[in-house]
């Protein structure tokens, strides 16, 4: 496994590296959640290359930019297990040599939720992932649906900006009681990790009424914001996938996403269930084939 720092350097690497090549663009601090979206890869392609790199454009200047776990070792015994061609982790400086002027700057999609809580979230994602893939150059790059609005944020640029890049959607990856896996989950004391699971009960008491064929939205998030406590809701809603506005009544057959954001302590977690309204009786993706770790 080869690991790069230089744009130069890895630009001549996937020049000269077996074709499909998938890539998989990451902060680090990795976990099974990762793991598993390289494994898709190194199924799906031919090489498979992993960038780490802790974007300060999609920090806020209260986010914990400074604090974000940084492994560099740790993350790289875990992508050689996993059979990983090439890593580029590059530094601040060789990313933005200086500030950008010319940035993505997500519209509608970006207006609620993520987008509102975290101003320039999304710009910050949007650009470095388009610079990452004007990089590497992949025929596919992989996300984790965890993070469903960065993944249509993502989508839609490929649509928008004609990029020739397949964006390949992967699973996400929960512990056994359900806690979606993300690097932020470190930062959860013993008492945060137990309460942490609430946030997906939310979400699965309103997927199950919506599953059901409950077609209005509030009664049925009144009822799951009951299975948050001890968790501080920040949003729950439901939403269609490709537009990320809040959704008052659904339509049988439809597919949206029930989405929810919560802190324990004064983490941050969020979370997401695929569902199709009125589908009850038959399991909706999420549970059809959940990937679980324990
Ligand atoms: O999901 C992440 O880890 C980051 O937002 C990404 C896509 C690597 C961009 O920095």
């Amino acid at each position: 496994m080869e690991v790069i720092t230089a744009i130069a350097q890895m630009r001549h690497a996937v020049a000269h590296a077996p074709r499909p090549l998938g890539f998989v663009p990451t902060m680090g601090a990795l976990h099974a959640g990762h793991a598993a979206l390289v494994r898709r890869a190194r199924r799906e392609c031919a090489t498979v290359a992993v960038s780490i790199f802790v974007n300060p454009l999609q920090f806020g200047p209260s986010e914990d930019f400074e604090r974000y776990p940084r492994d560099l070792d740790a993350d790289c015994r875990l992508l050689a297990d996993v059979g990983v061609d090439i890593v580029f982790a590059p530094g601040v400086d060789a990313m933005y040599p200086r500030p950008p002027d010319v940035v993505v700057v997500p519209d509608r999609l970006a207006r609620f939720f993520e987008g509102e809580r975290r101003p320039g979230h999304f710009r910050g994602v949007a650009t470095v992932v388009l610079k990452l893939l004007n990089v590497v150059r992949p025929e596919r790059a992989y996300f984790g649906q965890k993070d469903a609005q960065q993944l249509a944020v993502v989508q839609r640029m490929v649509f928008d900006l004609n990029l020739d890049v397949e964006i390949v959607a992967c699973e996400t990856v929960r512990d056994a009681d359900g806690l979606a896996l993300s690097s932020r989950n470190r930062y959860l004391s013993e008492e945060e990790r137990r309460a942490a699971p609430h946030l997906y009960a939310a979400l699965r008491e309103a997927a199950r009424r919506l599953e059901a064929g409950d077609l209005h939205t509030e009664p049925l998030l009144v009822a799951a914001r009951r299975e948050l406590p001890p968790l501080r809701e920040d949003y729950l809603a439901v939403v269609r996938p490709q537009l990320f506005e809040p959704v008052d009544a659904v339509v049988p057959g439809e597919d949206v996403l029930v989405i929810g954001a919560a802190f324990a302590g004064t983490t941050r977690l969020i979370d997401n269930i695929r569902v199709r309204v009125g589908a009850a009786g038959e399991a909706p993706a999420d549970r059809r084939s959940p990937e679980h770790v324990s």
